[in-house]
């Protein structure tokens, strides 16, 4: 057991995702000059997440490709980064100062928390989830796994048809693999998404030769008692699989955030400025919830790697008494072959919807309503509607659904003033 003596932090942050870097490096840039200690949970450097769906899981990026920064970064700037070193236990006084303890046993004390925790993946709760061939998502050795099993795969079902899901599917579809898609719900993305998007993505998958099961439970994954061969559905039918990929959502990491008596209801509850119930504890990223923007009283959590960083970005400004930045929109993105998916703003609540698109089946807009104001679109393939409904939205304006409904017309020019 290592027992390391550190210099006291000023800020701990637990959790080196995208989310708890953005912290330490926002810190930095804001003048901040006590000393920053990173823990991460995984024995890596910081990396990003979004190419492991995409450029890495096809052998077009390699580990060296994912680095948020380098070592050198993170020395230069007075960032001490413990990559494997889990924060395993935290003690917070009223002032907002405490010890953690990491995996291992090295304890680093602290004038001020912020919990970068992230999630994990929701596991599937039937037998066989441990059977070999049986994969999950989250992390870049999940992906290196499932990666190598790609290559040898030959029959491949996917557990949920979210982002993980139809990005993975898109991939394995395009290597001629048979790919099928087992999904609760009736319709895909019905998470964050209306029915004509999970239509016009349903049908493009198909092109692929990608099979789905919708409103399909899974009952067992079925093996030899070492591989997988089969995935039970609930109406007794048998898909023959050799590689399961389980990609049913995530749930937040709130462990710590338990331990420490902090609000919690799924996600650590933060306000605008991601301070959780206790004073002298910040929380940033997929750990936590916040107030909707749409549904006063209810709390979402926002799943993305912009939320990740804006969140972090917040938390930094008054951990450095810095002035809040403006919230910005929520936007998101997800690459399936040649459909680019772009997100900007937060759709559920929404009363209406209205679609826009000009070649049937290459592309399409929905954008959505709540009493009569613009709240988000979902563009596949139609980068300027989506920019254009950023735009309006981060400047506070909306667009009228009726003439946005003619595709010919550019969005930008409909942004008008809200009434
Ligand atoms: P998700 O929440 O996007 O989708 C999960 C899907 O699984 C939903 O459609 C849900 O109805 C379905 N489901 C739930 N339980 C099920 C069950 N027992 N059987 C069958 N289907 C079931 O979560 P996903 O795809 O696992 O992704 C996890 C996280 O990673 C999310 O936060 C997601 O936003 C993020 N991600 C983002 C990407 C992007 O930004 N493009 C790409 C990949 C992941």
């Amino acid at each position: 057991m290592s027992e390391r003596v550190p210099a006291r932090a000023g800020v701990l942050v637990a959790g080196a995702g995208e989310a708890g870097v953005r912290v330490a490096t926002t810190l930095r840039e804001l003048g901040y000059d006590r000393p920053i200690v990173l823990c991460g949970d995984e024995p890596h450097q910081p990396y990003q997440r979004p190419p492991l769906s995409k450029a890495f899981l096809d052998g077009k990026a390699v580990r060296a490709d994912l680095a948020l920064r380098t070592p050198e970064f993170f020395r230069d700037a007075g960032i001490e980064v413990r990559p494997g070193q889990r924060v395993t236990d935290v003690e917070v006084d009223d002032s907002g100062s405490g010890t953690a303890t990491c995996e291992g046993g090295d304890t680093v004390e602290f004038d001020r928390l912020v919990l970068a925790t992230g999630a994990r993946p929701r596991p599937l709760p039937v037998d066989g989830g441990g059977l070999d061939g049986v994969c999950v998502l989250r992390g870049v050795d999940d992906a290196e796994r499932l990666r190598d099993r790609l290559a040898t795969a030959g029959r491949v079902v996917i557990v949920g048809g979210g982002y993980i899901g139809l990005e993975v599917a898109a991939l394995a579809s395009a290597r001629g693999l048979a790919t099928t898609v087992v999904e609760r719900e009736d319709r895909l993305l019905s998470r964050v998404s209306a029915a004509p998007l999970s239509e016009f993505l349903a049908e493009r998958h198909r092109e692929w030769g990608v099979e789905f099961e919708l409103a399909a439970d899974v009952r067992e994954l079925v093996g030899d008692g070492h591989r997988v061969h089969d995935v039970r559905l609930a109406d007794g039918r048998l898909l023959p699989a050799d590689l399961v990929l389980v990609g049913i959502g995530a749930v937040p990491e709130t462990t710590l955030a338990e331990k420490l008596g902090l609000d919690v209801r799924r996600g650590i509850v933060v306000d605008a400025g991601c301070r959780t119930s206790h004073p002298g504890v910040w929380a940033v990223g997929d750990c936590t919830v916040r107030a909707h923007p749409h549904l006063p009283g209810e709390l979402i959590g926002v799943e993305s790697v912009q939320n990740a960083n804006d969140q972090a970005r917040a938390a930094a400004a008054a951990l450095a008494g810095a002035e809040p930045p403006r919230p910005p929109v929520p936007w998101f993105w997800s690459d399936q072959r040649d459909l680019k998916l772009q997100i900007a703003g937060i759709s559920s609540g929404y009363d209406r919807h209205v679609v826009r698109g000009t070649s049937p089946g290459a592309d399409l807009t929905v954008l959505y309503y709540r009493g009569g104001e613009l709240i988000a679109a979902e563009s596949v393939n139609r980068p300027a509607d989506f920019l254009a409904v950023k735009r309006a939205l981060g400047k506070g304006k909306t667009i009228a659904p009726e003439p946005a409904a003619d595709p010919a017309t550019p969005l930008k020019e409909l942004i008008t003033d809200r009434a």
